[in-house]
């Protein structure tokens, strides 16, 4: 890529340097001399040998320049092609180059690998309904409800006594709180950014007046060691620690600077914290899926492979089912589930992997399928606040003090609402295709969360299928995973097959 410029530039100048040296150079002293003679020179004698001459020097020039110039466009374009016939000596070699130096940043063992082009389920339009048949004897229907993100709802996926068995198990197994009451980490992850209180105040500073608006505060720190904060919570806390001095509800830099990490906490712990607040408000367990499962969670693998047409090993490879259950009350506010594609980001899958230690760990979950275990009889909806919004914008998600993704009071405000029914199952990609069939970046549009459940209990499970964006990363798992020699024994989808590591779950 770097070349071709300089390939073009070299064309250019040859183009316009063979103009000026006709006109300017080597032929000047004879169009000066010409042009003086021709003054002189009666009408009658324009066939005269001077006059022949001019004549042919600026034909001559007018040749050389239009050779010149399709010379230039022909080699211009021939760039641009990926490999038209008919390109010269120099160009050639020079292409070779290039590719020579493409080839020696990937690993030749892993570039036939790459190959792989990941299938997505195309969404068409919304209300599009695509028959397939998954089981024996039954056609489900997969219906697009929305492009943005790319989501399906499948009713019927799983059968009554499916349903039945995974809550069972799940309740055999027994389910841990999702959220402790009190977490800490954030803390250190602001030591290791190693930010000053005027650059994080710079941060949220999004209209850059000079003043924090609660909106500004929330936008970036919505979540405060698990707790999830409303518009009054931080009014509370401003006057609780007495920040706002001028109870504008806007702070300066300068009572910004009181509002410390530590003032937060313990403000917080003081004034104590209901299951409520939290941003995630259920129990959950984790069921292994691979050989030796229960046949119900091995044919639910096995479903979920069929339908998003996925590598089997993919799937095997992914976390195991995951499956919760929300009390009356229970809630879970929007998130995505998975994180940003940032250059310094970790999976959590690929992590010993992962060449280098990062601060930046996440899960990668390339699809979420979120199978609905029991109808809820009040509330419970899964909501998309953004899903389809053509003006989405992160700033957009609190305004008038309305924040669209706390699913306890605005889940009506929210673009789409799936209803929590036995059987029924979602699908969507929390990535967007990098255009080469492989991951691309977040897709924010993703965003979602469980709505408040008003009248008794929901059960949910989510199957996550986790792929590596960096697709080199993902391939070096894969081969450490099978203790394999990286080259034997492929299957049909080019990737290398592996024995399971969730055996011990
Ligand atoms: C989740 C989730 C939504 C719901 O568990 O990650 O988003 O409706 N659940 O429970
Ligand atoms: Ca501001
Ligand atoms: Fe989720």
């Amino acid at each position: 890529m770097t070349d071709e410029p300089t390939e073009a530039g070299g064309t250019t100048r040859t183009t316009s340097s063979s103009g000026s040296t006709a006109s300017g150079g080597g032929a000047s002293p004879r169009p000066a001399a010409a042009s003086s003679e021709r003054l002189s020179v009666p009408k009658s004698s324009v066939c005269s040998r001077s006059y022949f001459v001019v004549v042919m020097v600026f034909f001559h020039v007018y040749i050389v320049n239009v050779i010149a110039l399709l010379l230039y466009v022909h080699y211009s374009s021939g760039q641009e092609d990926a490999g038209p016939p008919g390109r010269d000596a120099a160009q050639g070699e020079q292409q070779h180059q290039q590719q020579q130096a493409r080839s020696q940043r990937l690993p030749s063992s892993t570039q036939s690998l790459r190959d792989v082009s990941l299938p997505r389920v195309e969404g068409v339009r919304v209300g599009h309904v695509q028959k397939l048949s998954l089981v024996p004897n039954k056609v489900h229907e997969i219906t697009t409800l929305s492009l943005k993100p790319l989501l399906f709802e499948i009713p019927g996926f799983l059968s009554e006594d499916e349903c039945r068995v995974v809550m069972q198990l799940a309740h055999l197994k027994g389910l841990t709180e999702s959220q402790l009451m009190v977490q800490d980490g954030q803390e250190e992850l602001a030591k290791e950014l190693n930010l000053s209180p005027e650059e994080i105040f710079n941060l949220l500073d999004i209209n850059q007046d000079g003043q924090l608006q609660l909106h500004e505060i929330l936008t970036h720190s919505r979540v405060r060691d698990g707790i999830w904060l409303t518009p009054e919570n931080l009014q509370e806390i401003y006057t609780g620690l007495k920040v706002d001095k001028d109870e504008n509800g806007l702070l300066s830099l300068e009572e910004f600077r009181l509002l410390s990490a530590d003032a937060f906490q313990r403000f917080l712990l003081q004034r104590g914290v209901e299951r409520s607040q939290l941003v995630r408000n259920s129990r959950h367990t984790w069921l292994y899926q691979g050989r030796g499962a229960h046949q119900v969670l091995q044919d639910i693998k096995e479903r979920v492979t069929r339908l998003t047409r996925l590598p089997s090993t993919l799937v095997d490879l992914s976390e195991p089912l995951q499956v919760v259950r929300y009390e009356e009350g229970g809630h879970y506010h929007a998130h995505h589930d998975s994180g940003p594609v940032y250059p310094e980001t970790a999976c959590t899958h690929t992590r010993l992997a992962a060449n280098a230690s990062t601060p930046f760990e996440t899960s990668c979950r390339y699809i979420t399928v979120l199978f609905y275990l029991n109808s809820v009889d009040g509330g419970g909806e899964t909501a998309f606040p953004v899903a389809d919004n053509r003006t989405f914008d992160e700033v957009c998600l609190i305004q008038n003090g309305v924040d669209l993704m706390d699913t306890r009071r605005n889940c009506e405000k929210s673009n789409l609402r799936v209803k929590a029914t036995k059987g029924k199952a979602v699908f969507w990609y929390n990535y967007l295709s990098d255009g080469k069939g492989w991951v691309g970046e977040q897709d924010e549009y993703a965003l979602h969360g469980g709505c408040v459940v008003t009248q008794g209990t929901k059960w949910v499970a989510n199957k996550w299928i986790n792929i590596d964006p960096d697709y080199q990363r993902q391939a070096r798992y894969q081969q450490l995973v099978s203790q394999q020699p990286e080259d034997e024994d492929e299957d049909e989808d080019g990737l290398t097959l592996h024995f399971d590591i969730h055996q011990e779950l």
